[in-house]
């Protein structure tokens, strides 16, 4: 093996590259930023959470989210804890930004899947544990604020279970809980760990071992009052007969379960190092051309995020891509799959929120940020071989639709860049009337994404823009048998096209084109503009 193969195969094996998903309050923020902490990226626990009141997060950098307190956009973070090299892609907590965060998990390799030990699973885990089941992303169960009353860890279990449809396999299982929450027990390692203190930070965590089963007289003892009902627990488990599996585990068919408290960081660093362990290193992505393996490929990477004006001193354009195989050093000329054009890597980062670093050697897992002047789009493909092209990115369905007040624009100029811009984002999506000489209706996914919208073409573009609000809810791209004349007379609908020319139809409810389809059976509607494999290696599932 030559030493720069080697050296990338090294550099793999090393790395972790996952996101967190969960319903918004389940303590996302305060898990990354003790698994941070832990690898020594942020100095304290809460200086990622710099305002408590606030809760934003290193992450978040948008003045909208500022004033909000939300979190909207998505970046990557990055720590190395005990050799091991962690990239945590952020996704956005608010259910109206969904479609950044499916668009993120394509970059991820591994979830880790936060629960609220009071509330189980919720809906937005739900929708975000289909999309990670989808592209067969193994998933980690994290069962968060065991120091408060929550409901049944058994029945944690069984609802992960019947409602999305995975063996829990629990890997460590809660002694006691809620203020009697003074551990747990690792059932593969069979020992028992205590935690004391430890506070938010406040104070440090002391953290004590017994090793010897559940029948031990020292494990005993260490449980406290709550042996039996423990022991209980855990012959229970026992019995139930799923075994830890870890190529399920891989192939997204079993997750492994870990209690704990963010907070008090209660079960934090058990869970990393398990979760580190057991997660995938980068694998193959599944390109047009079959899996492109991370060693052998030379470098290739594809675009799944763009965000302009990131630093308000610095107007720039960052395009986030996810290296799919090789090595990136700086000054690489790769090609850009799209155009056919070659592209030089002059100048990349790594963003850790509003602090850039420079980055000269990159390897796959890594997610590194270029500067691009605008030739990026989401979805991309760039490579230093020139054969690839990674699958198709979806395009999600707008439900919400606002007409632009052109009437009361004066920027018209200003206007058009803006919009252009953020579309490219792919914060919203634009539509154009039949005979009109520019776009009109926006659409987006939530009805957030308007605030930000008229936010940041207000901040970034000095243009003040007003919305209207549509009625429709549906956009659906006909894919065959269309004719602009069933819809042509209908109130109930409207015939647009979206940034690429391509007919979309917006209907006020799915009842109307459902009955389209039934007068004319040949029409076929989908609700992605390029409907594609949604899938990210060929073994996966
Ligand atoms: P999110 O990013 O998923 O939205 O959640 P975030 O970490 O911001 O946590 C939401 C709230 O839950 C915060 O409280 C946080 O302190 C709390 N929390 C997180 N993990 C735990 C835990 O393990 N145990 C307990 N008891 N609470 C937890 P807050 O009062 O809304 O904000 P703050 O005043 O603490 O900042």
């Amino acid at each position: 093996m030559d030493p720069l193969t080697r050296q990338i195969s090294q550099e793999i094996e090393r790395r972790r590259t996952f996101a967190i998903i969960s319903h918004p309050d389940a303590g996302k923020t305060t898990l990354t930023e003790k698994i941070l902490l832990f690898g020594g990226a942020v100095r304290e626990a809460g200086a990622v959470r710099s305002q408590r009141a606030a809760r934003h997060a290193t992450s978040d950098w948008l003045e909208i989210e500022r004033q909000r307190g939300i979190s909207v956009s998505s970046s990557v973070m990055h720590a190395e804890y005990e050799g091991t090299r962690i990239n945590i892609l952020d996704t956005p907590g608010h259910r109206d930004f969904s479609e950044d965060t499916y668009r993120t998990l394509l970059a991820a390799d591994s979830v880790v899947m936060l629960i609220d030990a009071a509330k189980g699973v919720e809906p937005q885990t739900r929708r975000l544990f289909e999309v990670c089941r989808m592209r067969g992303l193994p998933i980690f169960t994290f069962i968060n604020k065991m120091d408060r009353a929550g409901l049944d860890p058994l029945e944690l279990l069984s609802e992960i279970e019947d409602v999305l449809g995975i063996e829990a396999i629990p890997v460590n299982w809660a002694v006691g809980s809620g203020r009697e929450f003074r551990g747990v027990y690792d059932r593969m390692g069979k020992k028992l760990l205590l935690f004391r203190g430890g506070n938010h930070g406040a104070s440090e965590l002391e953290e004590t071992e017994i090793v010897g089963d559940v029948a031990d007289p020292d494990v005993r003892s260490g449980m406290g009052p709550e042996a039996e009902i423990t022991a209980e627990a855990l012959e229970l488990l026992d019995g139930a007969g799923t075994e830890f599996d870890l190529a399920r585990v891989r192939a997204g068919k079993q997750t492994p379960v870990f209690f704990g408290s963010a907070l008090t960081n209660y079960g934090v660093r058990p869970f990393l190092e398990s979760f580190l362990t057991m997660a995938p290193c980068p694998g193959a992505q599944l390109a047009a051309e079959g899996p492109v393996d991370p060693v052998e490929t030379p470098f290739s990477a594809f675009v799944f995020k763009i965000q302009a004006n990131m630093d308000p001193d610095h107007r720039d354009r960052v395009a986030f891509v996810r290296i799919c195989s090789g090595r990136y050093v700086q000054g690489l000329v790769a090609k850009h799959q799209r155009t056919g054009k070659p592209i030089r890597l002059a100048k990349s980062t790594l963003l850790m929120g509003r602090d850039r670093e420079g980055v000269t050697e990159a390897f796959p897992g890594d997610v590194i940020g270029l500067f691009d002047p605008g030739m990026l789009r989401i979805g991309d493909t760039i490579s230093e071989g020139g054969e690839v092209s990674f699958v198709d990115f979806p395009a999600f369905a707008p439900e919400h639709f606002m007409r632009i007040e052109l009437g009361l624009v004066t920027k018209r100029k200003a206007l058009a860049k803006g919009l252009e811009q953020l579309t490219q984002e792919g914060a919203v999506q634009l539509f154009q009337e039949q005979d009109a000489s520019s776009p009109t209706i926006v659409g987006a996914v939530g009805p957030l994404q308007f605030d930000v919208l008229k936010h940041r073409m207000a901040a970034e573009y000095k243009v003040e823009l007003r919305l209207s609000p549509l009625t429709f809810k549906v956009a659906r791209w006909p894919q065959a048998g269309f004719d602009d004349d069933m819809v042509r007379h209908s109130q109930m609908t409207k015939l647009v096209y979206d940034r690429d020319g391509r007919a979309v139809v917006l209907a006020q409810s799915q009842a109307f084109l459902d009955s389209l389809v039934a007068r004319h059976p040949e029409l076929e509607l989908a609700d992605t503009p390029d409907p594609k494999l949604f899938q990210r290696t060929q073994n996966a599932a």
